[in-house]
């Protein structure tokens, strides 16, 4: 499948997707959302990638948000519909079984914040900034951003970011746990690169469950989320992955994980 606003390069297990519109700051354009929107379809289907990695082009910026060319025409009933789909998409890369690691190559602003948010992993650069200015443009976040962001960090974090719309640092980023490292920019893929081909080399199905597990977290009771943790334990104890684990230990030699 080809993309006009997404860039997508297969290697070594490992899907790398930048949102390519680099002269808009790859804004998010309702065309680059339904993009995402199929490259996560077509990336699931494909037995050959493990890892998604999820960044930028150019420079400057990872997203500066939705396109405001876009957003300056929404009415009550429209809007409804752009945050709703804009959800969706983005619920489908948080749901998604593979793990998704953002790459913050730069501004990640509004719903750039927001898609950061939506993956499993962030990194940054040292040039990154993210904030949800939304508040500057008469509006509140709407791809998840008041939820995602409180879940995050804290309360009384996100709503100081979101009630006055101010940036926050690579430093600050990692300093309260939004970003996991700060890299120099020209180190940032070949980082996320490396976390991926860790993460590749594992039992797929063990960091499938655990991704499912780590998700659940986010929406139901402890009492149901522990309850889901030892159901998906039990599965993972079926697998051929765990004989192969546990009996490459004892044998004191590497795993060789079939997936299966
Ligand atoms: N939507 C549409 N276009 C955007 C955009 C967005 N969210 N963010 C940047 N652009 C465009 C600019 O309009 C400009 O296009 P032009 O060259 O055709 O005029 C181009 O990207 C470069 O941006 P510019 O503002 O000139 O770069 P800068 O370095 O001076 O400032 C930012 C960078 C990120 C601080 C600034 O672009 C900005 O504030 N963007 C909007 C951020 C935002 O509010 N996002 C949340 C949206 S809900």
């Amino acid at each position: 499948m080809s993309y006009q606003n997404l860039l997508l390069d297969i290697k070594d297990k490992i899907a790398t997707v930048t949102i390519n519109r680099p002269d808009k700051l790859n804004a998010l354009n309702a065309a680059t959302i339904s993009e995402l929107d199929a490259v996560f379809d077509q990336l699931k289907d494909d037995e050959n990638v493990y890892v998604v990695i999820l960044t930028g082009s150019g420079e400057k910026a990872f997203v500066a948000g939705a396109d405001i060319s876009e957003l300056n025409k929404l009415d009550t009933i429209s809007a409804k519909e752009f945050a709703d789909r804009g959800q969706a998409v983005f619920n489908k890369i948080q749901n998604f079984d593979k793990p998704v690691i953002a790459a913050v190559n730069g501004f990640a602003l509004g719903g750039g914040c927001e898609l950061a948010l939506a993956c499993h992993i962030r990194l940054a650069s040292d040039n990154a900034k993210f904030g949800q200015p939304e508040v500057n443009l008469g509006i509140i976040p709407g791809y998840g951003g008041t939820q995602r962001l409180t879940r995050l960090v804290n309360s009384g974090r996100a709503a100081e970011y979101i009630l006055t719309g101010d940036m926050i640092d690579a430093k600050e980023a990692f300093r309260i746990g939004l970003a996991n490292h700060v890299y120099p920019q020209a180190e940032l893929l070949e980082k996320a690169m490396e976390m991926g081909k860790k993460i590749a080399g594992k039992g797929q199905q063990a960091i499938r469950l655990s991704l499912k597990a780590i998700n659940a977290a986010n929406e139901v009771s402890l009492r149901d989320g522990l309850k889901l943790e030892a159901s998906l334990f039990a599965l993972c104890c079926g697998t051929e992955d765990f004989k192969e684990g546990t009996s490459a230990f004892l044998e004191k030699r590497k795993p060789d994980f079939k997936n299966r």
